[in-house]
């Protein structure tokens, strides 16, 4: 079966294809975010993930907790060039769509990739810059070289069940390596490289996440979030 996201009405994600799913954990050492392992997740060629933040089996749909979700789609379907900004360095340019899950792989130790850009005529700044938006999650962020050449990393498709503890949240769906994702209308959104999908039920831009995860302190705990193993 091809892979892809299925977004239901007020429901699931219906993801197929056994694309791996795992529990990440955002973690800051020596000022450089990284991924660790979180719990593992039972694989399958097919499941569904909570989208409405109330599953007592998150990250899975448990079947009935959405009842009264609606999950209205409001995200701007436009592609991300139309939508993205171009913000220009003296050592390479980016463009921006502030489409942003607060991940914070974008704060670097000598600053954010906004800090770096007017300074990335350094090539330690510009590879900055560059590791900035390849590790950004949401893909709000792109590094173009000034020749037109995008940097985007290889990845295989996969989805990282995303938990915060520096900000003591559950985060979103980090889905992976251009894994396609269509509307419960039937519409197709643009593939990309990189999204984070709203999994707290709050996001003003579903079906993507929007950091309000973090105001709302959101946490999959019913679920038995590594977040309440860590406090
Ligand atoms: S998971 Fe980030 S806004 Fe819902």
């Amino acid at each position: 079966m091809e892979r892809s996201i299925k977004i239901t009405k007020d429901g699931p994600y219906i993801v197929r294809g056994g694309i791996p799913v795992h529990e990440k954990v955002i973690v800051l050492r020596d000022g450089v975010r990284s991924w660790e392992d979180g719990r593992e997740l039972p694989q399958s060629d097919s499941y569904a993930l909570c989208r409405c933040g109330r599953s007592s089996e998150a990250p899975f749909c448990d079947g009935h907790s959405h009842k009264r979700f609606r999950g209205e789609e409001t995200a701007d379907r436009r592609p991300y060039r139309e939508r993205a900004e171009l913000l220009e360095g003296p050592g390479i340019d980016m463009t921006d769509d502030l489409r942003c899950s607060l991940s914070r792989f974008c704060h670097r130790r000598d600053g954010s990739a906004w800090d770096l850009l007017p300074r990335s005529d350094d090539p330690e700044a510009r590879n900055e810059v560059i590791r900035a938006a390849c590790e950004c999650p949401s893909g709000r962020i792109v590094a173009i070289d000034k020749d037109g050449r995008i940097h985007e990393d290889l990845l295989e498709p996969s989805i990282y069940i995303v938990q915060d503890p520096g900000k003591d949240v559950s985060g979103g769906i980090y889905v992976m390596g251009g894994v396609p994702l269509e509307s419960e209308d039937g519409e197709m959104y643009e593939t990309r490289n990189r999204y984070v999908l709203c999994r707290c039920g709050a996001s003003k831009n579903k079906p993507f996440c929007d950091a309000r995860h973090v105001p709302g302190k959101y946490k999959d705990t019913r679920g038995g979030s590594i977040l309440g193993k860590r406090r």
